[in-house]
Order: C-alpha cells, then structure tokens, then sequence
C-alpha cells in the first residue's frame, strides 16, 4: 500500500491558485530532497555511488540543482538537455550521456562539456572518432535481447532498439581500446518503471558477469557499471514503492561474490533513475470546468493531454485526490478528461470519485517525472507553469506558463 497525501492543505492550495492560475504542476522540494538522501543511504556501501538523474524526466534547473546539491548527477539524451545539466551547474563527468541515433553535434557537445558519453550502437564508435574524437572514458549500452524480459513500457529487449548486442559488446570494448579508450563503463536499461526489487539485483548480476568477462577476455577492467533508471513507483495506491533496500542487499551479495574475487573491486555502481526520484512528488493541479452526463459520466477539466500524457500514452493510472473531498464516499463513476479533440485525451477512466462540482480542485498525483516533461501543442494548448514548493512553505514559479506568443514564435505571419 502506498498513502496518496498531499503535501499541501485545501486552504493552502486555493491561495496558491490565486496567484497561479491552472493547470500548473507543483513539486514539494522536501519530499525530493528527504527521497534523495534516502537513496544515498540506502546504497552507501558502493564506491562512488551516485544516481545520475534522468533529465528528461524533469527538465528544470530549479529541479536539477536541488539534485546536483544531493550529490546527483544528469543524465543526458539530447543537445538541449546537456546544455540545461551545465547551465544548471551539473559539470564534467557528472553528465552522463546516454543517447540514440545520435546526431554529430550531439557527441560533440558532450565531448566538450567533458559528459561520460554512453554509446548506443557499435557503429557510433567511428561516428565518435570522425565528429569529436575518441575520449578516454567510454560506456557502452548493453542489450541483453531475449535472456531479460523487458515490460510494457520499454518493450521485450530484443524488440527495442536501444544497445549493443552481447557479440557487439565483446566486439565493441576492444575496438574503443585500440582507439585511445582507457577508462570504461558498461550501461543497461531494460525495465521502465519495474517495481519487482529482484529484477534490479538481476541486472547487476547481468552486468556483474559481463565486467569480469571483459576482463577475462581482453583484460579490460570497468571503472563503473549503470544500473540505468527504470525503478518503478507505485502510482496505485494497492502498489507497492520498490524496495531498494533489498536491491542493495541483493546487489551487495552478487559484488562480493562476483566482483571482488575477480579482483574487480572497486567497481562504481551509478544509477540514472528519474521516476523514482521526483516522480512522487509532482502534483498536477486542474480545476473542474465542467461535468457532463452523456451516455456516461464526464468530468472535464483545464488540463489536458498537453499536461500529463501517460494516461493516453499507456493507460497509466495517476491517482486523483480533491482536495477537501477526501472524506466524502467515491460513489460516483467519471471518466476524467481534457479538452483536446482527442476522444483519449482522459486522465482517468470510470474513476470512482466523489460527487463533483464546477469549480472543484482536482489534484492528479505522481507527476513529478515524464509528466510536464512529456507534453506537446496540439490542438494550439499552451504548456502550464511549474511551481516549487519550497521546503519553508513557499512557492517558486520555476517555469512560466506558456503565451500564445511562444505558440507562435515559430511563425512568420
Ligand atoms: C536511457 C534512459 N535512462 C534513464 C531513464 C529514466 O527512467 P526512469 O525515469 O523510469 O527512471 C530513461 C527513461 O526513459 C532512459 O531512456
């Protein structure tokens, strides 16, 4: 069971409305921070453990230096995400970047800023060697293809198009070597948003296994291997957060067995988790425009698809909270929707919720990660503002909400 609170009163969140109209989401800077630290702890018997936040989950200074001060890193998939990581303050091999189909000018940046830089396909090797050069630190994105499972999110592995295969990786380690490598770090990512904690200690494994390998093979000893991101939260309230205690134990187990008598140790364990990390913590707040009643029960609100796509994307479930309802009965059935003219522009399905009103606040959860991030202008909606709530109860605008003016900055009339 997982408690869907809400870090702010009724009272608290009607004021903050008043000065920032919705939709808008908000982000509880102490829920971020606390969760961060948790995680530190959590795996602090690693050597150089470090989480390099997934940018593209949050992309928002305000967000990214909260991190960077825990001690996080940012991990990069894009030319203006590694631009946001430095102009955030996050430097040098603190970027991890971890891209696909990747364009020239993108490992040039990274080159340049220093970023570890992560390559997603063998050939990528010569790419690197004609656009920036071959650096000295290099990591290579394994895919494991049919021996992992993947999920519905990410996709079986050997349906996805990301990494290496393990002939590729064999082939790839040696080859980057011979080119000038002398640093080297292995990356996976087979999960997205997994909540079962044994599939992560399995991926340690996996990678465990092919560290030694390489150096059996080719004497080539790893600096780091990265876990990537995909830890799951629970966004229903049945669910369950991973247990990353028990990840670490079981991670901790398969080192000292795998690693230190391969001589192996230290070996750097890093994560580039991003759900996980504010995913909880974001709150995307709408108020209630209207509630129709058609051949079923429609609640519609001033958010949109524009604001939180998974639900349309996967038919993910976000817990809906109405603040000052909470203790009323959920005896009403609605689904919840946006305004695009896309009939699954819904944030919920047949919801049970309480009785609502024009005029209610509605509270979606859990959209902290890949929820303002993801959002697009169809249909002419402008993207909301972003506000942090501050550990002393205050509230920071950290992005403006979009005018029509950026809508059509693009434009030549
Ligand atoms: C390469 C890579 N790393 C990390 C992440 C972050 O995943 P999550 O936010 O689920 O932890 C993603 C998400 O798409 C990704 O593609």
């Amino acid at each position: 069971m997982s408690l869907k609170t809400l870090p702010f009163s009724k009272e608290q969140i009607e004021e903050i409305t008043q000065k920032y109209p919705t939709p808008f989401h908000i982000y509880d800077e102490r829920g971020m921070v606390d969760n961060a630290k948790k995680m530190k702890k959590i795996f602090d018997w690693i050597p150089g453990f470090k989480n390099y936040y997934a940018v593209k989950a949050c992309p928002n200074p305000a967000i990214l230096k909260i991190l960077e001060k825990e001690g996080f890193g940012a991990d990069c998939s894009s030319l203006p995400e590694l631009v946001l990581a430095d102009r955030s303050g996050i430097r040098g091999e603190n970027i991890m970047f971890t891209s696909n189909d990747t364009p020239d000018e993108e490992f040039i940046k990274a080159k340049e800023l220093g970023a570890i830089i992560n390559l997603d396909d063998i050939t990528h090797i010569e790419k690197l060697e004609k656009s920036a050069g071959i650096p000295e630190l290099i990591c290579f994105r394994y895919n494991p293809g049919s021996s992992r499972q993947g999920n519905i999110i990410i996709g079986k592995p050997e349906e996805a198009k990301y990494g290496l295969t393990f002939d590729q990786i064999m082939k790839a380690y040696p080859l980057a070597r011979e080119k000038g490598a002398k640093r080297f770090g292995l990356h996976t990512m087979v999960a997205s948003n997994e909540l079962d904690s044994a599939y992560f200690v399995e991926t340690a494994r996996m990678l465990f296994d092919i560290a030694v390998q390489l150096k059996e093979k080719f004497d080539i000893r790893l600096e780091f291997v990265n876990m990537g991101g995909g830890v799951g939260i629970p966004y229903k309230p049945e669910e369950n957060p991973v247990d990353l205690a028990a990840v670490s134990k079981g991670m901790k187990e398969a080192y000292d067995k795998m690693i230190v008598p391969a001589g192996l140790a230290p070996l750097r364990i890093v994560f580039e988790c991003g759900r996980v990390i504010t995913g909880p913590y974001g709150y995307l707040v709408t108020r209630v425009r209207q509630v129709a009643q058609k051949y079923k029960d429609y609640v519609g609100v001033d958010a949109c698809m524009t604001n939180l796509m998974r639900p349309a994307l996967y038919g993910a479930y976000h817990h809906i909270t109405i603040p000052g309802k909470e203790n009323l009965k959920n005896n009403h059935i609605y689904d919840v929707t946006g305004s695009l003219c896309e009939n699954n522009d819904k944030f919920a399905i047949d919801r049970k919720l309480p009785e609502l009103e024009e005029g209610d606040l509605m509270v979606i959860h859990d959209t902290g990660a890949h929820g303002y991030a993801m959002g697009f202008n169809y249909n002419g909606k402008l993207k909301s503002a972003e506000l942090l709530l501050k550990k002393d109860g205050t509230v920071q605008l950290i992005r403006r909400a979009e005018t029509m003016d950026d809508y059509f900055a693009t434009l030549d009339f």
